[in-house]
C-alpha cells in the first residue's frame, strides 16, 4: 500500500476558468489565457516548496480543436512562446519539463519546441512538470492498448507503463480542479484511480500558492485507503 502521506506527490490540475475571468473584466478569452500563464508560473515555483514531485497540468484537451479557430491558434501561440521563453527559468529552477499527448496534430514548430525544452530540461530534479496538450485519457489507453506485446503489458504496472510512458510515474494523488466544475474531462483517467479530488470556484488565473497549499492541506487530513479498512479496523 502507499504511505498515506507521501512526500513527494503527484498533483495534477485541471485549469478551468480563464474565459470567465476574462468576461468579467470586460477582456478577450485570450487575455484570460495570458493570465492562466502567469498562474502557472505561480503554481510550478510554489509546488516543489509544498510537497509535490509531480505536477501534471492540462492546457489543451483533444476536444479543444472544437474551440473558435482564433482562440485555438492564441492558445497554440501561448503554449509555443511558454515552451521557448520559460525554458531557462525551469532549469534554474530545477524542473524537468515533459509533454503528454499527441504531437502530429500541432501547429508548425510546437513540436519541435516541445523536443527542445525537453531535452533542456531534463536534469531537472527539484520537480516533473507534465503539460497535456492534445491531450485525451481515452486516447492514451486506446493507443496502450494497441501496443500491448505480451502478458507482461496486461499487468497494472505493465499497462501503466504503455500508458503513461514513463516506469517511475506515480499514480495522481491529489486532482484539482479551478472554477467550480466538477468533472474529469477526459484527463488522466487511468492514472487516477486512487487520487483524491479537490475542487475549488477560484478561477484558474486567480490560482496562486495559497490555494495550492490549501488543496494540499486538505488532501493531507482526507484517509486513503486504497480500498482497505481505517488503520484501527485494519488491525482488530
Ligand atoms: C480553461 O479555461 C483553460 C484552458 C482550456 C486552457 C488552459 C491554458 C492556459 C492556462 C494557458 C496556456 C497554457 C500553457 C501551458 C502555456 P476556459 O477557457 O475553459 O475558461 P471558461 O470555462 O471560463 O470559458
Amino acid at each position: 500500500m502507499q504511505s498515506s502521506l507521501p512526500s513527494k506527490l503527484h498533483a495534477a490540475i485541471i485549469m478551468d476558468g480563464n474565459g470567465r475571468w476574462a468576461a468579467a473584466r470586460g477582456l478577450p478569452r485570450k487575455t484570460g489565457h495570458e493570465a492562466g500563464v502567469k498562474a502557472i508560473r505561480r503554481t510550478v515555483e510554489a509546488a516543489p516548496g509544498l510537497g509535490v514531485g509531480t505536477l501534471t497540468l492540462y492546457a489543451f484537451s483533444c476536444d479543444n480543436w472544437a474551440r473558435p479557430k482564433a482562440e485555438v491558434e492564441a492558445l497554440m501561440r501561448l503554449l509555443r512562446h511558454y515552451l521557448s521563453r520559460e525554458v531557462a527559468r525551469l532549469v534554474r529552477n530545477g524542473v524537468r519539463l515533459t509533454v503528454i499527448g499527441r504531437r502530429d496534430r500541432l501547429p508548425g514548430g510546437l513540436a519541435a519546441a516541445i523536443g527542445r525544452a525537453e531535452e533542456e530540461t531534463a536534469a531537472g530534479r527539484e520537480l516533473h512538470l507534465r503539460i497535456a496538450i492534445d491531450y485525451s485519457a481515452r486516447e492514451a489507453i486506446l493507443s496502450a492498448a494497441a501496443r500491448i506485446a505480451g502478458p507482461e503489458d496486461l499487468t497494472r504496472e505493465g499497462f501503466s507503463r504503455l500508458v503513461t510512458g514513463d516506469a517511475d510515474l506515480r499514480a495522481v494523488d491529489l486532482l484539482i480542479r479551478t472554477s467550480g466544475e466538477q468533472r474529469l474531462s477526459d484527463f488522466l483517467l487511468w492514472e487516477s484511480a486512487y487520487a483524491e479530488l479537490y475542487f475549488t470556484d477560484r478561477l484558474w488565473p486567480d490560482f496562486g500558492a495559497d490555494d495550492l497549499a490549501a488543496a494540499l492541506g486538505t488532501f493531507r487530513r482526507r484517509e486513503r485507503r486504497f480500498g482497505g479498512l481505517p488503520a484501527p479496523a485494519a488491525a482488530a
